[in-house]
């Protein structure tokens, strides 16, 4: 048997393997988790979503709300501190079927932590429960969280929230093994993902630096969580899923994508934004993608700094195409 294409289950939702793609903030809107998906992930999240935008008809927060069929399954996340605010909040995002619905107790951005939310949540317990169960019992469909070592090394409490949310009928977690004060800075402390996944009877989702399939298995050998989710290393680089996903099957893994598959998914990228947002908005969205999709490469600085001014797809796809046809080595 293979230990690591494991069945990663969430309430009555199976996954096989357990790869998920991070929610990010301004990263992984629809057409990036489509392009993850194609190479292999076999589980997405929203970006995280005010809960309190979307009761008061925030445009934004609505637009966060949209996914295709093809995405699922996929869980859309909320952030907020008001047990009753999130209870009504996840009630009118099952009206969108997700396949579940994942609370934000990680975020360390100052601007939702100065008003008790995200990560800022970890230093209250007693009002974890209160949101854990006022959503779990609003909702039918499964709710997960995803949450953080602590909010400092002086008060690491995730085994106590874990816990607490377990009691509460949530489905699944996700830990991210840094605390809020961390931010992303340092080395994420897998260790700690190990004593959760030890600790609670939930499927646990280990994240924090998996940057490649090496990492992946190791990450999965130390924790032996149900799933492992990638974020950072995934910005740009669409088939880190297709080599981790080799790895889990035990299949070789794949070559890595030539300097005209690069570009081609950089422009489908830019193509599907821009048919979601509009080209002008893509176009800023896309700049830092793009500096991402080629970077580390040579000759990607200078490139960089015309990709990072562009205003259409065109103008992309020629600084692209002039790139790659100069030998600019991928
Ligand atoms: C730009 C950015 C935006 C993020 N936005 C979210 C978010 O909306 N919700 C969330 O739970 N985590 C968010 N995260 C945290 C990631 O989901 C993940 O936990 C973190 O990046 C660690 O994983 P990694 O080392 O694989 O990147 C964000 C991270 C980054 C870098």
């Amino acid at each position: 048997m293979n230990i690591y294409n494991k069945i990663l289950k969430i309430g009555s939702l199976e996954v096989q393997p357990g790869l998920t793609l991070a929610p990010m903030a301004g990263i992984t809107s629809q057409p990036f988790r489509l392009l993850a998906k194609e190479q292999g992930c076999r589980l997405l999240f929203s970006e995280m979503i005010s809960a309190k935008g979307l009761l008061y008809g925030n445009y934004r927060s609505d637009a966060l709300l949209y996914f295709t069929e093809y995405e699922r399954p996929i869980g859309l996340q909320i952030f907020g501190s008001d047990p009753k605010i999130m209870a009504a909040a996840a009630v009118r995002i099952e009206k969108h079927k997700p396949d579940f619905i994942d609370l934000n107790l990680g975020c360390p951005t100052r601007k939702i932590t100065k008003n008790g939310e995200g990560g800022a949540l970890l230093r209250n317990p007693a009002l974890c429960s209160e949101i854990f169960k006022a959503v779990r019992s609003a909702v039918s469909c499964p709710v997960t969280v995803k949450l953080r070592k602590g909010w400092n090394e002086l008060s690491v409490n995730v085994l106590e929230i874990a816990s607490r949310a377990e009691e509460a009928g949530i489905e699944a977690l996700t830990i991210h093994g840094r605390t809020v004060e961390q931010g992303y800075s340092g080395k994420a402390d897998w260790d700690i993902i190990r004593q959760v996944k030890a600790y609670v009877g939930i499927p646990v989702i280990g994240n924090g630096d998996i940057d490649s399939a090496r990492a992946a298995i190791d990450m999965l050998d130390l924790c032996r969580c149900d799933g492992i989710m990638i974020g950072r290393a995934a910005r740009g680089n669409p088939w880190l899923f297709a080599e981790v996903l080799a790895a889990l099957e035990n299949r070789p893994l794949p070559e890595p994508p030539t300097a005209d598959q690069i570009v081609a998914i950089a422009l489908k990228h830019f193509a599907l934004l821009a048919e979601l947002k509009g080209e002008a908005a893509a176009a800023r969205e896309m700049r830092r993608h793009s500096a991402w999709y080629i970077k580390g490469l040579p000759g990607a600085a200078a490139i960089r700094q015309k990709l990072i001014r562009v205003k259409s797809f065109i103008e992309t796809e020629a600084i692209l195409h002039e790139f790659v046809s100069q030998g600019g080595s991928f």
